[in-house]
């Protein structure tokens, strides 16, 4: 079933991982696509894909902390496919692993930078978009990070923190405008920023799993259907909200 038919989606990070997943999953929703990436060679090979499954996408290179790309992005897709109505902002890092005292000043600048500030700047521009066309829903990529702490990654359990409170706030501005704004919260997923973790030795294997009560990683795809989920009119209730998809992780 077409659920988002007619809709026009905006993915961020969509040259790989949960973002591609997610782009993936809304042209099979029937949405079109305005792929994002940082990263070129990824952006257009998710474009390929959804042309290759019949659905319409159009690729568009962005850094994420950057304002006027940014800008440029939103305004890319409106000029393309005429509007706006769903955006995951879902580009993200995880920095380097260092307990915090050990943290260099200039890492925990790019992970706030990478994972919070682009929030934010996606956020102004996609609303400002949606307030003009009769309203629209977006899910921010947090993580399970953004719930509960995690060692050595201070700065990036502090940007998924932020990136949950900023999404609460702005829900509660644009609710009343018609505007939903939810975040995904993820639990480890085998993705390029895991998987070479994950190989490196059966003992990190290992407790990577034993993280959540399934014991397994997540699926990009599954992250991608709790993120269109979350855009459908099957959530139109849903606002605000910071959902787990992490197997019951910090259900424990
Ligand atoms: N993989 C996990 O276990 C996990 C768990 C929880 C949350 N997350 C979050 O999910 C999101 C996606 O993670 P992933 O695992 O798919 O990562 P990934 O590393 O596989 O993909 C991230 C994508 O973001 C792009 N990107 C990086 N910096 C960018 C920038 N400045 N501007 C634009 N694009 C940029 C990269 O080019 C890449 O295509 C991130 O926000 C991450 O923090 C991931």
């Amino acid at each position: 079933m077409s659920t988002l038919e007619n809709k026009v989606a905006l993915v961020t990070g969509a040259g790989t991982g949960i973002g591609q997943a997610s782009a993936l999953a809304f042209a099979r929703a029937g949405a079109k696509v305005v792929v994002s990436d940082i990263d070129p060679d990824g952006g257009k090979a998710t474009v390929e894909a959804i042309l290759d499954e019949g659905g319409e996408a159009s690729f568009q290179q962005a850094d994420v902390t950057d304002p006027g790309q940014v800008e440029a992005l939103v305004a890319h897709a409106v000029r393309t496919f005429g509007g706006l109505h769903c955006a995951h902002n879902n580009a993200g890092v995880l920095g380097p692993s260092a307990k915090l005292v050990d943290v260099a000043d200039a890492d925990w600048a790019t992970v706030l930078s990478v994972n919070l500030t682009s929030v934010f700047l996606c956020m102004k521009h996609e609303i400002a978009a949606m307030l003009g066309g009769g309203g629209g829903a977006i899910v921010n990529t947090a993580s399970f990070s953004g719930l509960v702490a995690v060692p050595f990654a201070s700065a990036y359990v502090a940007s998924k923190h932020g990136v949950v409170g900023l999404t609460k706030a702005a829900a509660v501005e644009y609710g009343r405008k018609g505007i939903r704004i939810n975040a995904v919260c993820p639990g480890t997923t085998r993705t390029q920023m895991n998987i070479q973790r994950a190989e490196s030795s059966p003992e990190m294997a290992k407790a990577m799993t034993d993280i959540t009560p399934m014991r397994r990683l997540a699926e990009p795809s599954e992250i991608a259907a709790s993120v269109v989920w979350l855009c459908s009119d099957a959530a139109s209730f849903v606002n605000g909200h910071a959902m787990p998809v992490d197997g019951g992780a910090v259900a424990q």
